[in-house]
Formats: C-alpha cells, sequence, structure tokens
C-alpha cells in the first residue's frame, strides 16, 4: 500500500510513501489529511497527464483510490479512461456529488457550523440583533439549508435558488413584526440575488449591508470560511470514511474501477465515474420551505 502525499500534484511529482498498518496508528481523531491535499493545475495539462501515468507505471500501482470532491473524483475518471484501476471516495463538504447521501467531512462541517451559530445566537438574543452568517458553498447551498434547519435559522440563501434582496429584508422585516427580537440568516458564499448574478462583494457583506441601509435591525456579519474546515471528526464521518474505505479496498483489489462509493439507503454501494457529468446535486426546495415553515 502506497500514499500519493497532495493529491494529483504529488502524483506528478512522484510524491508516493510506503504505507503499512502502523503508519495510520493513533490518526482516528485527527482533522484534515495525512497525506496533505493540494488543487493541481498541472494535472489538467496534457503534460502533467503524462508524468502522473508516467510515475503510476513506475511504481507499479495496481490501481488509485482517490479521495475528495467533484474535481478530484473526474480525475479518478479521467485516470480510470487511461485504464489504469480506479476508485472513488466522495470527500467534500459541500455534499454535491451525485447519488450518495453523504460524503466524507460534511457531518464535521454542519456540526462546526452549528455550534458556531449556537455561540452567535447568544449574543443575537442578548443585543435584540440579526446575525448573517456566511457558510461555505460557491455552487452548493447544502450546507447553509442544512446548517440552517439544525440552528433555527429564519432565513436561508442558497447559490441554486437566488432571490432579491428586497424579499430578504421583507422575510427579517416580518420576522420582527411577528415580535421576533433577533434573528439568524444563514447565506451560502456563493448566492448572488436575482438579477445581480456577478456581484462581487461576498454574499454575507451584501446581506448586512442592505437589512442595516434599510434599517430592518441592526446587523452584524460572520464569515466563517475555513474554519468550517478541519478539526476531530464527528462518530458518523469516522464511520463513514472506514466503510467506503472498506468498500473501496474491496472492489480496487477484486479488480473492479470506474466507480465511487456512494451511501445509498444505509448501504454503500458503487456509483459509476458517468453520473459525474450530471454535475451539482441541487439543494432540495422542500428543505428549503421547512426553514421557512419553522421560522414562522
Ligand atoms: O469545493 C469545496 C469548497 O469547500 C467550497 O465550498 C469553497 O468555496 C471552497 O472549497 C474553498 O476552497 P479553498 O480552500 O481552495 O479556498
Amino acid at each position: 500500500m502506497f500514499g500519493v502525499r497532495r493529491g494529483f500534484h504529488g502524483l506528478i511529482e512522484g510524491d508516493v510513501a510506503s504505507l503499512d498498518n502502523r503508519a495510520v496508528g493513533g490518526i482516528i481523531e485527527r482533522g484534515g489529511t495525512m497525506l496533505l491535499s493540494a488543487r493541481s493545475e498541472a494535472f489538467r495539462t496534457e503534460e502533467g497527464q503524462a508524468r502522473a501515468l508516467e510515475v503510476i507505471r513506475r511504481h507499479e500501482l495496481d490501481g488509485i483510490i482517490v479521495i475528495g470532491g467533484n474535481g478530484s473524483l473526474r480525475g479518478a475518471r479521467w485516470l480510470s479512461e487511461q485504464n489504469v484501476l480506479s476508485v472513488g471516495i466522495p470527500a467534500s463538504i459541500d455534499n454535491d456529488i451525485p447519488q450518495t447521501a453523504m460524503a466524507i467531512g460534511v457531518d464535521t462541517a454542519l456540526n462546526t457550523v452549528v455550534e458556531c451559530m449556537n455561540r452567535l445566537r447568544d449574543t443575537a438574543i442578548a443585543h435584540g440583533r440579526a446575525f448573517v452568517i456566511e457558510v461555505m458553498g460557491r455552487l452548493s447551498g447544502y450546507i447553509a439549508v442544512m446548517a440552517g434547519l439544525a440552528g433555527g435559522a429564519e432565513v436561508v440563501l442558497v447559490p441554486e435558488i437566488p432571490v432579491p434582496l428586497a424579499s430578504v429584508v421583507k422575510q427579517v422585516r416580518d420576522g420582527v413584526g411577528k415580535g421576533k427580537h433577533h434573528s439568524v440568516i444563514v447565506v451560502a458564499e456563493g448566492f448572488r440575488p436575482a438579477g445581480r448574478p456577478s456581484e462581487r462583494i461576498s454574499a454575507g457583506r451584501m446581506i448586512t449591508d442592505v437589512l442595516s441601509e434599510e434599517k430592518t435591525i441592526e446587523t452584524r456579519l460572520t464569515i466563517l470560511g475555513h474554519l468550517q474546515r478541519g478539526g476531530s471528526p464527528s462518530a458518523f464521518d469516522r464511520i463513514l470514511a472506514c466503510r467506503f474505505a472498506e468498500a473501496a479496498i474491496s472492489w480496487i483489489s477484486s479488480g473492479r474501477g470506474g466507480v465511487y462509493t456512494g451511501l445509498a439507503d444505509q448501504a454503500i454501494a458503487p456509483v459509476s465515474f458517468e453520473g459525474l457529468d450530471d454535475t451539482c446535486r441541487n439543494v432540495d426546495p422542500a428543505l428549503l420551505e421547512l426553514v421557512r415553515i419553522l421560522a414562522h
């Protein structure tokens, strides 16, 4: 068993280290990744791809397990098209990989966001303020909507469903009118208001400014950013990672590639790389509606 450090970048550079059973001792509670990570531009070039294949040949790798988000799994699909036995394991806090209910890291990130919301709500209540909380999700509103539900947000805004700023102001104002003394608004970083798709100001800043300008309620902004990544994984994530890993290793050992691990109906099932072309899994509008109902 070998570990490739820094993802496809490390593969191109031949950063491959031998791993034995003891190499992973004591890491179950650690955040991040012992194999490190990187975004690789070089792997998108023909030269980089040729070097990656050469490293695979040189190390006589029988197959590769790629752990990552949509981009990484597409990389695994490309390897598979080059006749490299490859299996993917979804790991992205955006949870936007098709045909798997969950990816590794999502649950931990969600719990972190909800913990932050709990703290921010204390100040919101104490001072009678609104808090705009910007969460990750450039294209995916998954964290925003799920954190909104779990953390009791009044309003959730996601990239998939642009709404006008005026309607955000109205929702918050209606809440104040109904006797709400505080408010929590969760906005995904990729949200843009209807009619302003290329707005460059951060999503959270935009909402905070409009609520302040319209004198709706005293409003503060918190951008959670990379605090949502890292940290000791939740029990759910540890168990999912163990189950995904076991499936990936058994498939690759029996010569089965071209798939990634998916969680469906509590079971782990192989999902073909082909489906990755379907792009993002969209946020379920019924869940957004549930946020609205609960905030009533
Ligand atoms: O792609 C997953 C994601 O978590 C996005 O939601 C976020 O915009 C992005 O990664 C941040 O990436 P980076 O760490 O490169 O800034």
